[in-house]
């Protein structure tokens, strides 16, 4: 349970805020590069943290993330004409490259240097993996590029998609590290999505409904551990990394690619869930692939006409809005639900999270929670932003997880014999090491 004040600290990431300030310590995803798939594209909306931004590509292939609004009259940019190295405003053409530098004023005679004196809000917006990513802080604050497992193997071994989801980061990314909820809400779909069946480890899941948490602190977050009934007395343990301020990574199944998320405010009520998989030494097959874009695992399906805009259909702007969403009650199936195929009668993984973390409202009331040993993931992760939140703003201190040495984790399921401890015994295991396969059961 948390005191109302500690809520609204914990979810409010506008400008000027305590978490918006953490948030702005940290380079995040803004756009797929399959966006902004050539020189001279549409421009694309992106709103982040709050921010209302436009995203282009110009002719000399640079990225830009400026302010969506044109500093003349304040119309959105997003309808100029992206052309011969800058966006011009199609009210009355005023024009600006990717610093938001505005270079040409039409009314006003050149020599007159008018326009050298306007300059847009800007960001930087750099290719890294298959996403663009964005830092929103100060600049002399700016980080070195972000380096995340999956965003650093060959482009063949990683996928990322992302889904609009109604409701505050906070809220889904909790999600992300309540590991208890896998054994009820996902457990229809253990054995048959193709990205998460066959394995082993899936029938400990299944069969011990009381997992033991323990949680300990890692240098850039945490590392929680599930611990459940192996046979012969060991231990089956799964471990989520969970990164700060809002990356989590699933541990693994098999030799299934590794899954894990992003989550991203775009505001208060709004986020991105961005969903990765990778594998650290094979390529993904076409069947993983084509299961990906087909919404199997912890992707989901898109509604028609906002699918992604992939290589055939590049220019249709996606509005990566699931194709199950609120205003369908997430077609919902009673009859699936009662036969046991599902267990809340949602479909698929990303949707059964989704549903019921907006069912929580926009941003979700903590003061009447009622929270248990389970968990104390979700406990020390908020009391963790917090206190880094705090530092931040009170004493300017870099919070943990800017460091890319942080980012650097792995999610690993093992069985270990009851008296290994798994921050000892797992080490190696949860540390991104290139060209060594993930450790999982
Ligand atoms: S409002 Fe953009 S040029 Fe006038
Ligand atoms: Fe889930």
């Amino acid at each position: 349970m948390l005191r109302q004040e500690q809520n609204e600290l914990l979810t409010q990431t506008g400008p000027g805020t305590p978490m918006g300030q953490l948030f702005r310590s940290y380079w995040v995803p803004a756009l797929l590069d399959e966006e902004l798939p050539e020189n001279d594209c549409p421009p694309v909306r992106v709103k982040i943290l709050s921010e209302r931004l436009l995203a282009f590509r110009d002719s000399d292939g640079r990225y830009g993330l400026i302010d969506e609004f044109c500093a003349h009259r304040g119309v959105s940019l997003w309808f100029g004409r992206n052309e011969e190295s800058g966006l011009r405003c199609s009210y009355h053409g005023w024009k600006y490259d990717v610093t938001g530098q505005c270079v040409d004023v039409p009314s006003e005679p050149h020599e007159s240097g008018f326009c050298q004196k306007i300059k847009l809000k800007s960001y930087p917006l750099v290719k890294r993996g298959p996403v663009l990513w964005t830092y929103l802080g100060p600049p002399d604050k700016q980080p070195p590029l972000p380096e995340w497992e999956f965003a650093t193997v060959p482009a063949e071994q990683t996928f990322i998609s992302k889904r609009l989801q109604d409701c505050n980061w906070l809220q889904a990314m909790e999600g992300g590290i309540d590991s208890s909820h896998v054994s009820f809400l996902h457990r229809g779909d253990l054995g048959s999505d193709p990205l998460f069946k066959g394995a082993k480890g899936n029938e400990y899941n299944l069969s011990d409904m009381q997992p033991h948490f323990e949680v300990v602190e890692q240098p850039g977050g945490l590392y929680i551990g599930a611990r459940r009934n192996a046979e012969n007395g060991n231990y089956y343990w799964r471990i989520t990394p969970w990164v700060m301020p809002c990356f989590t990574m699933i541990p693994p199944r098999g030799d299934h690619p590794i899954h894990g998320h992003f989550w991203v405010p775009i505001d208060d009520e709004n986020c991105w869930a961005w969903s990765y998989d990778f594998h650290p030494v094979r390529a993904l097959t076409k069947r993983e692939l084509d299961d990906m874009r087909d919404g199997a695992g912890v992707h989901c399906k898109y509604i028609p006409g906002s699918y992604r805009p992939l290589v055939h259909c590049k220019y249709i702007p996606g509005s990566y809005r699931p194709l199950a969403n609120k205003d369908n009650d997430y077609l919902i199936d009673r009859a699936a639900q009662k036969a046991g195929k599902t267990f809340s009668g949602v479909a698929g993984f990303a949707i059964q999270d989704a549903s019921l973390q907006e069912s929580m409202g926009p941003i979700c009331d903590r003061t009447k929670e009622n929270l248990v040993s389970t968990d104390n993931g979700i406990i020390m992760a908020r009391h963790r932003l917090m206190r880094a939140a705090k530092a931040l703003v009170d004493k300017g201190i870099a919070p943990p997880g800017v460091d890319p040495a942080h980012h650097r984790v792995r999610a690993a399921s093992v069985v270990l014999p009851p008296d290994q401890a798994f921050k000892d015994a797992a080490k190696e295991a949860l540390t991104a090491r290139p060209g060594v396969a993930q450790s999982t059961v």
